[in-house]
């Protein structure tokens, strides 16, 4: 702690002194202010601590003090108080003093107090760049994509990430970047230096997902033998991810509106209301109005989830973006792997666009993954993607024969129109959605004299 700076605040010159002094031998830089006035300018030198006097001439120290830590919240303060001043003293801590030291106080103790208040910010220091250097992955940049979907996405959750909302609802398929779209909000705005706490409501038995969110006292329950604070408390300040929030059982859902509403709780068998500032992002692969309609969730938690709700396309709707996150994933792994993947063949490239993606980005990002394990050569192919083939995407070849049969022929020419429409004519597109190869889908339109209606207009 040897070169933190010490700024010294006493009207006394001999007090001033004897404390300069002293700091100086430990190895502290220091600074003195006589007055109020001075302290402030001083202050704004970059002072790391200040020993502060309450009674100034010019101005209560109690006012040098909530300046100061206007200025900089960071700043430690540590009050010089005569005896009979304890109230004063306590006052002094409300308003974020570090401590106090009793005139006439013993310096090797006062020196004590400095140590360890210094240890505290360097702590506090630490774990900020670490929870800042957490944050650098998260900046909305991290959404890859250009269509016109993530970009209104991306602008929103930022918006959100900024403003003062409480509550955010995330919907989206499994694989859209729910996770990573709260972890954008939260990383956004000023809660960022605060905690990020995420809980899956799926995972949990209902009775340990509720003290785990709200916490318990001693003895709430067998085996609670002793008080648990909960991930709210936890998060003061920051954020709760409550992940499949649609498996949430209904009584807790009930506790859920109420804190939402209140922005208070009870801890699990405490009696006191626990006050905390924390933003609750819930996310859901069902859909809640769905559950709703079936009676398995509140509809009021729902109206409240939903007054900021953020719906995250699926893949599918935003194929432009597939080539952007196809390199995106190739860059990664490609330093990940030690690889030197350039790119991807065309056909692989146009049947990507036109697969399905089930999965989204997650099923993307393993595809890649896995197409990069298995590929030896600098471009990725079709045969790298597995999906691509029909029999592995989930199809099943099993279509039970009407007992009145089928005509065959009639058949498969629907499947073909049905595939050039659905891919725009393009016809590598609609050869992929139906496991074929280029020539077998020309093949086939020149076997039904198939043609593209021009447009009318
Ligand atoms: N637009 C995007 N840009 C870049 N990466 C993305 C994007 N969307 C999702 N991802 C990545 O895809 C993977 C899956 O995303 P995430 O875990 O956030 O999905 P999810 O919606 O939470 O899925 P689930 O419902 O299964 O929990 C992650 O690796 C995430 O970083
Ligand atoms: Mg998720």
């Amino acid at each position: 702690m040897g070169h933190a700076t010490v700024l010294v605040v006493d009207d006394e010159p001999l007090i001033r002194w004897s404390l300069v002094n002293r700091l100086k031998q430990e190895g502290y830089r220091t600074l003195e202010a006589g007055t109020a006035a001075d302290a402030i300018s001083q202050h704004r030198e970059g002072a790391d601590l200040v020993l502060l006097d309450i009674g100034l001439p010019d101005a209560d120290g109690l006012t040098v003090l909530k300046q100061i830590k206007e200025a900089d919240p960071d700043t430690l303060v540590i009050m010089l108080t005569a005896n009979t001043a304890v109230e004063t003293a306590v006052n002094a801590m409300k308003h974020g003093a570090f401590h106090y030291a009793n005139k006439p106080f013993d310096l090797d103790e006062v020196m004590m107090i400095v140590e360890k208040a210094l240890e505290t910010t360097q702590l506090r220091r630490e774990v900020r760049t670490l929870r800042a250097r957490q944050a650098q992955p998260y900046g909305p940049e991290s959404i890859v994509g250009e269509s016109a979907p993530i970009v209104a996405v991306r602008a929103l959750l930022h918006r959100i990430g900024v403003s003062p909302a409480s509550t955010v609802l995330l919907t989206g398929e499994s694989g859209t970047g729910k996770d990573l779209a709260a972890k954008v909000i939260h990383y956004s705005g000023n809660r960022a230096s605060r905690p990020f706490m995420n809980i899956t409501c799926s995972a949990l038995p209902e009775t340990l997902l509720e003290s785990e969110l709200f916490g318990h006292e001693r003895g709430a329950f067998t085996g609670a033998d002793r008080q648990k604070r909960g991930l709210l408390e936890s998060a003061d300040g920051g954020t709760v991810f409550l992940d499949e929030i649609g498996e949430m059982v209904p009584l807790l859902q009930a506790k859920l509106l109420r804190f939402l509403e209140e922005k208070s709780f009870k801890r699990v068998g405490g009696s006191s209301d626990i006050k905390v500032d924390v933003r609750v992002i819930a996310a859901t692969n069902r859909s809640l109005e769905g559950e709703v309609k079936k009676g398995h969730f509140r509809d009021d938690l729902y109206y409240r989830l939903n007054v900021m709700a953020v719906p995250l396309p699926p893949l599918r709707d935003r194929r432009d973006d597939i080539p952007l996150l196809l390199n995106h994933y190739i860059d990664s792994f490609n330093t990940e792997f030690r690889k030197k993947v350039r790119g991807i063949s065309p056909g692989a490239l146009a049947a990507l666009q036109s697969y399905g993606w089930p999965g989204n980005v997650r099923e993307l990002r393993n595809a890649v993954e896995r197409a990069m394990l298995l590929s030896d050569g600098t471009e990725l192919k079709e045969e790298h993607f597995p999906m691509l083939n029909a029999q592995e995407s989930g199809f099943s070849a099993e279509v039970p024969l009407p007992a009145a049969g089928i005509n065959l022929e009639a058949l498969e020419r629907s499947l073909v129109v049905q595939a050039l429409e659905r891919s725009g004519w393009n016809q590598t597109k609609a050869a992929t959605l139906l496991g074929l190869n280029r020539d077998q889908i020309r093949y086939r339109i020149e076997k039904f004299k198939l043609e593209r209606h021009p447009i009318s207009s």
